[in-house]
């Protein structure tokens, strides 16, 4: 399963939903407190993200502007800058614009025909052209494997921000809510039309800095299918957790299990050996807290730090059949079962075989056998 960077959407917005104004100047929504918060979060991350569109409109620089802040990157053995990443279709960069000319690296991911572009009119930059059409999976995949991206701030556009949502691939949302108006329908929205999550966001955090706010918001709707998408990773990440709340057994894994809707609704958690059971395991626990035939299951994903059961000896039915009973048809599992019990348990296999979408997320299976240490061989 290929791994993908964590994916921050930073924007500032107006009261009435515009990321700027359509005058020739950029629209100065934040606060200068905002501004030193932002330099911050610059700071802390791999690689900066805008679209080809909020380079023609603003010019920005994208810098680290702390002198401080540079002094502790290389302190820490990273670029003074972050990467600086730009996405154009059409190739059509100006090569005078601040952002080759300020900062350290800079990439820039488009199709071929907007490379054939660059090679005319080239910029200060890598080029790396993904095809006829632009995947995001595809570029950050590559950000992460080849430029080894592992935290990505995206600056917007909406545009850009729009698509990330859209397609489950934006880990957290800060958004900044500043106390004015646009009023103008000509004006730049946040977030375009279109298919977003169902459901509510997790709000993580609300903060005034001077008269602005600003809000933390995590997307809470699984994947489909075997792709994952960065809620997978936020629900993976409790089962993990819940593992870890285990009371711990020298014949049985520790093991946690969340049960969420499509839309993003937790329908039950559980863990091995919860309420004093010595025996139950965690996806046991959490499915029989949900009623059999609640419609809700049919497109839920059942998230459970090792991979569901296919033999045990303690009940009749492994974890592997309930899951396939309850009618859940997404399983999302951090760590392949170790043959500490059970030689060749393959629960990821039979349950593939029997035409459930299984997602192994790798990078969560030191979490996910933290826990169970004590039973290494
Ligand atoms: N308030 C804030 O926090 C904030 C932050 C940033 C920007 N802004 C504002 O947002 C506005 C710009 O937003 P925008 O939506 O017009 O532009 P944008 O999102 O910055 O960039 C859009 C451009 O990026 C490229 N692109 C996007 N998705 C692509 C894909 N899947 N494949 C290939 N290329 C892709 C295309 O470039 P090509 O046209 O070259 O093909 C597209 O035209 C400006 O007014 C700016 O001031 C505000």
């Amino acid at each position: 399963m290929p791994s993908y960077p964590y994916v921050l959407l930073s924007a500032a917005v107006s009261l009435d939903g515009y990321l700027d104004d359509t005058g020739p100047d950029r629209l100065l929504l934040s606060s200068p407190a905002d501004f030193d918060r932002v330099d911050e979060v610059r700071a802390s991350v791999d690689a900066i993200l805008v679209g080809a569109g909020t380079i023609r409109a603003d010019n920005p620089r994208l810098l680290v502007n702390s002198a401080e802040r540079r002094a502790a990157r290389t302190a820490a053995g990273k670029p003074e800058y972050p990467l600086k990443v730009t996405v154009s279709a059409s190739g059509e960069l100006d090569p005078a614009a601040n952002f080759w000319h300020t900062g350290g690296e800079k990439v820039v991911y488009t199709t071929e025909k907007g490379a054939r572009r660059l090679r005319e009119d080239p910029v200060a930059a890598d080029v790396v052209a993904l095809g006829d059409d632009l995947d995001w999976r595809e570029l950050l995949v590559h950000l992460r494997e080849v430029r080894g991206v592992e935290r990505l701030m995206v600056e917007g556009g909406g545009t850009v921000h729009t698509q990330l949502l859209r397609q489950g691939l934006a880990d957290e949302l800060q958004l900044v809510l500043a106390p004015l108006f646009v009023g103008d329908p000509r004006a730049p929205r946040l977030f375009g039309p279109g298919g977003y999550q169902e459901g509510r966001l997790r709000l993580v955090e609300t903060r005034r800095i001077e008269d602005v706010v600003l809000t933390r918001y995590e997307p809470t709707a699984p994947g489909t299918g075997v792709l994952p998408a960065a809620a997978d990773r936020h629900w993976l990440a409790l089962a993990c957790d819940l593992a870890a709340e285990c009371p711990p057994s020298p014949t049985a894994f520790s093991v946690g299990a969340v049960v969420v809707a499509a839309d993003g609704t937790e329908l039950a958690r559980g863990h091995s050996r919860e309420g004093g059971d010595p025996v139950v395991h965690a996806e046991e626990a959490a499915l029989a807290k949900i009623a059999p035939g609640d419609p809700r299951l049919a497109g839920a994903t059942v998230y459970t730090s090792l991979e569901p059961c296919t033999h045990r000896s303690s009940r009749p039915t492994p974890c592997a059949r309930l899951i396939l009973a309850a009618g859940v048809r997404r399983v999302v599992t951090a760590w392949r079962e170790p043959d500490t019990f059970v030689p060749d348990a393959d629960g990821s296999g039979m349950l593939t075989a029997a035409g459930v979408d299984v997602v192994v997320l790798p990078e969560y299976a030191g979490r996910a056998a933290a826990p169970n240490a004590h039973l290494a061989p």
